[in-house]
């Protein structure tokens, strides 16, 4: 088994997934990091090489991208998808690179109100035209949120009104990942979107979590007045609350919507559910 694979995002939440699940299964992995710390070490710890670098610095790309046959690609919602997009392209073009699988989002297109979702679509549309072979992966809201965004309290303030999704966490996604890294050729120049196995309102979210914590859960739909309120006070930066408060709209207008089969199809096993995601997360619950 001698394909070698980046992971570029190896500390985050979809990006650590995908490197442990194809160390497990015995690929070749190299984790991109911007430091050294306890996350880059478990990675070591599990047989990762450790590359440092910096997808907004292109030389240290081009170093991670050597001997390489296919990379994954995530870039947080932060300014600098742009250049991080075409650097990691150029990099991946010179070193002969196979495949990427690039994180995109569910909004992404022309039209969005979103600033990081209409660069999201850009990003896509640039890697079309790259010679390497690319599929993008378009999830809804990650599972992950009913922790981000938990604050103790039992209540789910959202401006989502009745509006529905598929929850679907990030190791789901990573294991899609992980699939198509290991065997590219098939996914090439596919768009997936991705979810959780049901979709739901926030109302139905609360109850899941309600049933599965046994404790009250209660979801209190908001305004975006105050839900960018809440995020100003989480710290977050103004180009992360614009895509909130932007796709919260988007949300509510059933852009988020839907579930399919591509998980199952690619993975061989369904996604997790709402709750199986919360027992799963229990502990955390439990101290908040
Ligand atoms: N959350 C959702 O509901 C949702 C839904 C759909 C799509 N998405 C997409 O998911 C993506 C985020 O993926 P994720 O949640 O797996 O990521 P994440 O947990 O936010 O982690 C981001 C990763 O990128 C790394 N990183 C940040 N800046 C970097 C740089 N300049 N050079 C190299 N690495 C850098 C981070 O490293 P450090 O640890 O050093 O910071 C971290 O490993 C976004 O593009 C977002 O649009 C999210």
């Amino acid at each position: 088994m001698s394909r070698k694979i980046l992971v570029i995002g190896s500390t985050g939440k979809t990006g650590r997934n995908t490197a442990e699940n194809l160390l497990k299964d015995g690929y070749d992995v190299r984790a991109l990091v911007r430091r050294e710390d306890e996350r880059s070490k478990r990675l070591s710890d599990l047989g990762a090489e450790i590359a440092l670098g910096d997808v907004l610095d292109l030389n240290s790309l081009a170093e991670a991208t050597q001997d390489v046959n296919a990379l994954y690609f995530t870039y947080p919602i932060a300014p600098g998808l742009m250049d991080a997009t075409a650097n990691m392209a150029q990099a991946a073009e010179e070193n002969g690179v196979e495949a990427i699988v690039n994180m995109s989002q569910i909004s992404a297109r022309r039209g969005t109100e979103s600033n990081a979702a209409r660069q999201h679509w850009v990003a896509e549309r640039l890697l079309d035209h790259s010679p390497v072979a690319v599929t993008h992966i378009r999830p809804t809201f990650f599972a992950e949120w009913l922790i981000n965004m938990w604050d103790g309290s039992g209540e789910l303030r959202f401006p989502f009104a009745e509006g529905r999704h598929a929850p679907i966490a990030a190791s789901d996604q990573a294991k899609v990942i992980a699939e198509i890294l290991k065997d590219p050729a098939p996914h090439a120049g596919q768009r997936y979107p991705l979810y959780g196995p049901v979709e739901l309102n926030h109302y139905e979210i609360a109850d899941a979590m309600s049933r599965t914590l046994e404790r009250d859960v209660r979801y209190v739909p908001i305004g975006l007045d105050e839900f960018e309120t809440i995020l100003k006070s989480k710290g977050m930066s103004p180009h992360f609350i614009q895509h909130l408060l932007a796709v919260a709209v988007d949300y509510q207008n059933g852009i988020f919507a839907g579930t399919n089969d591509t998980v199952k199809r690619i993975c061989g096993s369904d996604p997790k559910t709402v709750e199986t995601f919360v027992a799963e997360n229990r502990a955390f619950y439990d101290a908040h």
